[in-house]
């Protein structure tokens, strides 16, 4: 898992059971620029899109009315407070939140047109797994977002996440995540790498799957990608 120690299902429950109540006004707060910029692209998709690690449903009412939303998140008490929030907003294009594992969604293969994963990758057990999960349940011609925080070392975004590692621990979050852990292990095509306010401390990730039959930037052979 490329240095990253396991984070167990409890203590993920554990973390968000006591994180539920303060989420909004705390870390929620602050992931919100990006998960907006994230957004605005979402926006501009069409048909079904899954929402996985939707915690308090930060996200659900920025969506477009166009986009046909399913959430799931391994927390329940993180989940109670985004159904609530689905109730009091009257959000009528939220299909359903369940209760479940990202790395065993009970999906079928190719369900969704969108798949998005918002700060969730560094909390999970295993992000490999998930990463995988995301990849089967979107439709071929579909796009997997991720957005996320990945370790820089250097420069004054370094000092940064050295300030914020404790509270970033306190999150279960792993701040030596790296990027690669993500891009090293997909077969998607990465089409978009963007850094998000506040400060660029967080990272938009957009990935492509092929449609059927379609050349690959892993089948082209090219370093980069070629289909951006
Ligand atoms: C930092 S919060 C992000 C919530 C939301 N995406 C946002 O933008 O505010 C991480 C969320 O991932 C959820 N989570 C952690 N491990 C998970 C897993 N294995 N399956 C599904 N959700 C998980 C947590 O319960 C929590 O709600």
């Amino acid at each position: 898992m490329n240095g990253i120690a396991r984070i167990d299902e409890q203590s993920v429950l554990k973390a968000y059971a006591r994180w539920a109540p303060v989420y909004d006004w705390s870390f929620g707060a602050v992931a919100d620029f990006g998960r907006k910029r994230a957004i605005d692209s979402i926006n501009q998709r069409e048909g079904k899109l899954l929402e996985v690690g939707v915690g308090t449903g930060a996200a659900l009412p920025n969506y477009a009315p166009h986009l046909t939303i399913t959430g799931i998140d391994l927390s329940p008490d993180m989940l109670r407070k985004a159904r609530n929030r689905v109730r009091q907003r009257k959000l009528k294009n939220i299909e359903a939140l369940y209760e479940m594992d990202a790395s065993e969604l009970r999906f079928d293969d190719e369900s969704f047109d969108t798949v998005v994963a918002m700060y969730v990758m560094t909390v999970v057990p295993d992000p490999v797994k998930v990463l995988a999960e995301l990849e089967r349940v979107c439709k071929p011609g579909g796009e997997v977002v991720i957005v996320n925080h990945f370790a820089q070392d250097h420069g004054l975004r370094g000092m940064v996440e050295r300030w914020m590692t404790p509270a970033a621990r306190a999150l279960g979050w792993h701040p030596d995540f790296r990027i690669e852990t993500i891009t090293h292990m997909t077969k998607l095509d990465l089409i978009e790498t963007r850094l998000l306010q506040p400060m660029g401390l967080f990272t938009m990730l957009r990935f492509r799957k092929p449609a059927e039959g379609e050349k690959t930037c892993a089948t082209t052979g090219e370093g980069a990608c070629c289909c951006g």
